[in-house]
């Protein structure tokens, strides 16, 4: 799922960057520029961050042995959320 239409930026580029060390949407923006245009995207990454963190935590406490992370929900994005401006 895109997260980022201004860069293309999806929920599994996020994960992996979870995975990779990225604790904060400020990480996010800085690797990928994500929020950096129109900014609509900020809060749906910042869920998607949270729950990726969550997950990776709660798999290195459970087993110590690295897990397939598969997002249990997805935020739920409206249809006007980008909504293009008519001219
Ligand atoms: S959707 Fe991410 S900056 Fe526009």
């Amino acid at each position: 799922m895109y997260v980022c239409l201004c860069k293309g930026i999806t929920d599994k580029q996020i994960v992996q960057a979870v995975e990779n060390g990225a604790a904060s949407v400020r990480e996010l923006r800085k690797q990928f520029g994500l929020g950096n245009q129109c900014g609509k995207c900020t809060c749906m990454a910042r869920g998607v961050l949270n729950e990726a963190l969550q997950s990776t935590a709660s798999c290195q406490k459970s087993s110590g042995k690295p897990e397939i992370f598969i997002p249990s929900s997805t935020p739920s994005v409206s249809p006007s959320y980008f909504t293009l401006p008519s001219n």
